[in-house]
């Protein structure tokens, strides 16, 4: 991981490969570079001549020993009227990637937090910048053994501030590094995460004082988590069903409840080469319940998180679950089985269930990878979220805005949750019309096991996989949700 650390140097004397300076395309040099530049002999004004600033610009300067910093990295901002926390972050993210892959350097000591924001504390740009960091220097480099000594690790980034920032930039390095716990989750092969290696990634958080309990599946079998055995059935892995407690106090408790399905093959209802390729990343919704658990404990946020989430592959095995089976579930409630691939919000309805029963939040979001309609419908810009509670969407919409982790509303009308009704069974696990509206049918079937908790899911199908490299991430899992729960928690306390 990288070492972010706040030190309190000028400009000229920080010990460092490269210092990081943003330019907006005003041509204006975000932070004040006078006195630093006349040491350099006026090389930055000059560079900034031919240098428009455009957002993602850079120039590179060497300085030639006249100051402690080796390096420059001059930082196309863009418009400064654009510039707000996300494009911080982002820049922070950017300025590690272009020191690393375009400089061939692993430290830099950085001046973006140091550049105005409407309403925003500089302490509070400076977490916001070592979330950047963090997040930018991310690499999934375990499986590669060729030539690994070339490959370059970013190590550290020093934020030139005062000591107050302390806390601040803890915090952005501890959300960030949990992402980064997420990704490495969805990244990991399906063959080496089943739902016991999850399980066991979930006991970690004993250290941090989390109650972990987890049930292999004699327990599950005893409990009647009878949804959740059924999607095993087709799998040689036995399932898993784990619940994460951390008490911060304070009177709400709040249950987060993740879809951990560790590879979806689809089932009998078997996905195309192309559908199954990324499906060791439908686990993500239990990763980031974990993680974010992992957060929430690391950061003593004041509110009590409890963490659930169930664990199984999707397997065509000998035994697997068969469409038109019909299936009963923890609730007592019928689904029948229209698509084995709708696995997602079958084990759900146990998971929702149960959490409901025995943990008895006062607020409880689910994650799930859920379904491919929602990455029609909004890409991988933002997850879809619905539910019947304003408070809870209205929060998580705006929590969504502040950590750059949106969601979107869909609607929840009546008729999306008719189209869920089975004439053999309670339920069907597929829409009638099974082509319409499928992000929306798959949340309307949750919703069916939700008796009376304020609730609200959070498809994020298209959010938590990316198929390019972005300024915060690389192609794979994005660790997506980590940020915007702690948030959406923060708020409730
Ligand atoms: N895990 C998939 C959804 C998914 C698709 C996640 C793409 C991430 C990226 C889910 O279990 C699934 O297969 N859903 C089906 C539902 C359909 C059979 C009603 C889908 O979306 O095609
Ligand atoms: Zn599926
Ligand atoms: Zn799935």
């Amino acid at each position: 991981m990288v070492d972010v650390r706040v030190v309190d140097a000028a400009f000229d004397s920080c010990e460092t490969d490269c210092l990081v300076v943003g330019v907006f395309s005003s041509k204006e040099i975000a932070v004040d570079v006078k006195s630093f530049d006349a040491k350099l002999g006026g090389v930055i004004a000059q560079v900034v001549k031919s240098f428009e600033g455009e957002y993602g610009q850079f120039r590179l300067i060497q300085t030639l020993g006249k100051v402690a910093p080796k390096h420059m990295l001059l930082l196309g901002l863009g418009k400064k009227e654009d510039f707000s926390l996300d494009v911080l972050r982002k820049a922070a993210g950017l300025s590690v990637k272009l020191v690393r892959d375009q400089a061939q350097l692993l430290e830099l000591a950085t001046t973006l937090h140091e550049i105005d924001v409407a309403k925003v504390s500089r302490a509070d740009r400076a977490q916001v910048v070592a979330e950047g960091s963090v997040l930018g220097a991310y690499q999934y480099i375990k499986y590669r053994t060729v030539e690994r000594q070339k490959i370059k690790v970013f190590s550290k980034v020093l934020i030139l501030g005062k000591s107050e920032f302390n806390a601040h930039v803890a915090k952005g390095v501890s959300l960030a590094e949990c992402s980064c716990l997420v990704r490495d989750l969805q990244n990991e092969p399906a063959s080496n995460l089943h739902p016991k290696e999850l399980a066991n990634e979930a006991k970690k958080l004993e250290k941090l004082g989390v109650k972990v309990t987890v049930f292999d599946k004699k327990q599950i079998e005893k409990v009647g988590l009878t949804a959740l055995l059924a999607v095993n059935r087709g799998s040689v892995n036995e399932p898993r069903f784990v619940i994460m407690e951390y008490r911060g106090g304070g009177k709400k408790k709040v249950a987060l409840v993740g879809k951990g399905i560790t590879f979806d093959s689809g089932g009998l209802d078997i996905k195309t080469a192309e559908g199954m390729l990324t499906m060791k990343e439908d686990m993500s919704g239990a990763a980031v319940v974990l993680a974010t658990v992992k957060a929430a404990a690391e950061l003593k946020l004041k509110v009590n998180v409890v963490g659930v989430f169930a664990a199984t592959e999707n397997m065509p095995g000998l035994d697997a679950y068969k469409p038109g089976d019909v299936v009963k579930t923890y609730s007592g409630k019928t689904i029948e089985i229209a698509n084995t691939d709708a696995e997602g919000r079958v084990i759900l309805s146990d998971a929702l269930a149960y959490t409901e029963k025995h943990i008895k939040p006062d607020v409880m979001v689910d994650l799930a990878t859920l379904t491919g309609a929602c990455v029609v419908a909004l890409g991988s810009v933002c997850a879809g979220v619905m539910g019947k509670d304003r408070k809870i969407i209205d929060q998580l919409i705006a929590s969504g805005l502040a950590t750059g982790e949106r969601v979107w509303e869909l609607p929840f009308f009546k008729e999306y949750h008719d189209q869920v009704k089975s004439e053999i069974a309670d339920l069907r696990n597929l829409g009638i019309v099974s082509k319409e509206g499928g992000a929306i049918t798959a949340g309307a079937f949750l919703g069916a096991f939700v008796e009376k908790t304020p609730w609200a899911h959070i498809d994020i199908a298209g959010t938590s996989w990316s198929e390019q490299d972005g300024e915060l991430s690389r192609k794979g899992g994005t660790g997506y949700g980590v940020r915007l729960l702690i948030n959406f928690l923060e708020a409730l306390k």
